[in-house]
């Protein structure tokens, strides 16, 4: 019996060294503790001892037993944790793998850049007011001091849709309507389409601009310049130099066109900038007296100025695009180049 036993220890202890799956460890198990197998062939044998060898013989029958219990548990734990680390180790994500971008759009240059003016003008503490674009003469044209009869009618090609209405020219009738809901003081931003019987490679019949009004007391056009420079900076380069030039609106008086210094050379001079150092960006001025009095307010009182950009202009300058029609063709080779 004590053989016996010893065998089926060396058996088990050798059996275990060969086994690597669960599955070889239950089928080995069997082998010793299963119904036909060796240990239980034991307890059975046990019978045939004489009845005073019985208990010793029981008792190393089961201490084998309970041996080669505990050797297929640990066992068993072992490979339980073996096969866990290998199903790891084979669902292992590199995170650090490009992904395969699914194919999504990006936001058109013009929002980009209308993005970024109101960011920087809203941090000046500007309000955003958008006007209608169908718009009634009156805001388009009079009270922005352009009477029916005005030679300054002619500057504007405007596309007129019956009776009363036109498609806006300008985001300057922005202007008129908030200073008629609003008394000072006042600052908006108004971005918005605007609509010109116009189109060649900088000229588009509907394109974007962002307006710009301040009405307070004691506003200068010093305020404008200084407004401005920080403008050029923010959204150029802290390089970046404004200039006014005396210019012509009737809404304003005096009236500015405003350059930036090129970007491409620096001021010195160079193709982008034709050779004069400097990039006509927008038009503005100190709202004309006559403009504050249709909307009710005093010009003695209040002063303000006001300015107004092209979107798609400043984009241009700001990615080096030169042909407007690139930024409608909606090409998306193009407009994939400026993912934010
Ligand atoms: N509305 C003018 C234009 O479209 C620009 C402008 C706005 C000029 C505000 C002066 C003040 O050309």
């Amino acid at each position: 019996m004590k053989e016996k036993i010893e065998r089926i220890r060396r058996e088990i202890g050798e059996g275990m060294q060969g086994v690597t799956t669960r599955k070889q460890l239950f089928e080995l198990k069997m082998q010793y503790l299963g119904k036909t197998g060796a240990i239980s062939a034991l307890s059975k044998g046990m019978r045939d001892l004489p009845p005073e060898e019985r208990p010793a013989a029981g008792k190393l029958v089961g201490d084998v037993r309970a041996w080669a219990e505990e050797q297929f548990a640990a066992r068993e734990e072992e490979l339980k944790k073996e096969e866990l680390a290998a199903r790891y180790a084979s669902e292992k994500i590199d995170v650090t793998m490009p992904a395969h971008l699914a194919g999504g759009g990006s936001v058109h240059p013009v929002s980009l850049v209308k993005q970024e003016l109101v960011d920087i003008f809203a941090g000046m503490g500007f309000d955003v007011f958008e006007g209608p674009e169908i718009e009634q003469d009156y805001y388009n044209f009079q009270a922005l001091n352009i009477p029916a009869d005005h030679p300054a009618r002619d500057m504007q090609d405007t596309f007129f849709i019956g009776g009363d209405f036109l498609l806006r020219w300008q985001t300057s009738s922005g202007q008129i309507r908030v200073m008629e809901s609003k008394k000072p003081p006042i600052k908006v931003l108004s971005p918005g389409r605007v609509y010109r019987s116009d189109s060649d490679a900088t000229h588009s019949p509907m394109f974007h601009q962002m307006e710009g009004l301040v009405v307070d007391k004691g506003i200068t056009l010093n305020d404008l310049k200084g407004m401005l420079d920080e403008f050029a900076r923010r959204m150029f380069s802290s390089e970046t130099k404004t200039r006014l030039r005396p210019s012509y609106f009737p809404f304003t008086e005096p009236s500015v066109e405003v350059d930036l210094s090129c970007r491409n050379c620096g001021g010195k001079g160079c193709r982008v900038c034709k050779g004069t150092g400097w990039i006509e960006v927008l038009g503005a001025g100190m709202v004309n007296r006559r403009v504050l009095e249709n909307c009710g307010i005093d010009p003695d009182v209040y002063t303000g100025f006001a300015f107004g950009m092209g979107l798609e202009r400043i984009a241009m300058i700001k990615y080096g695009i030169n042909d407007i029609r690139l930024l409608f063709e909606n090409d998306v080779r193009f407009l994939k180049q400026f993912r934010d």
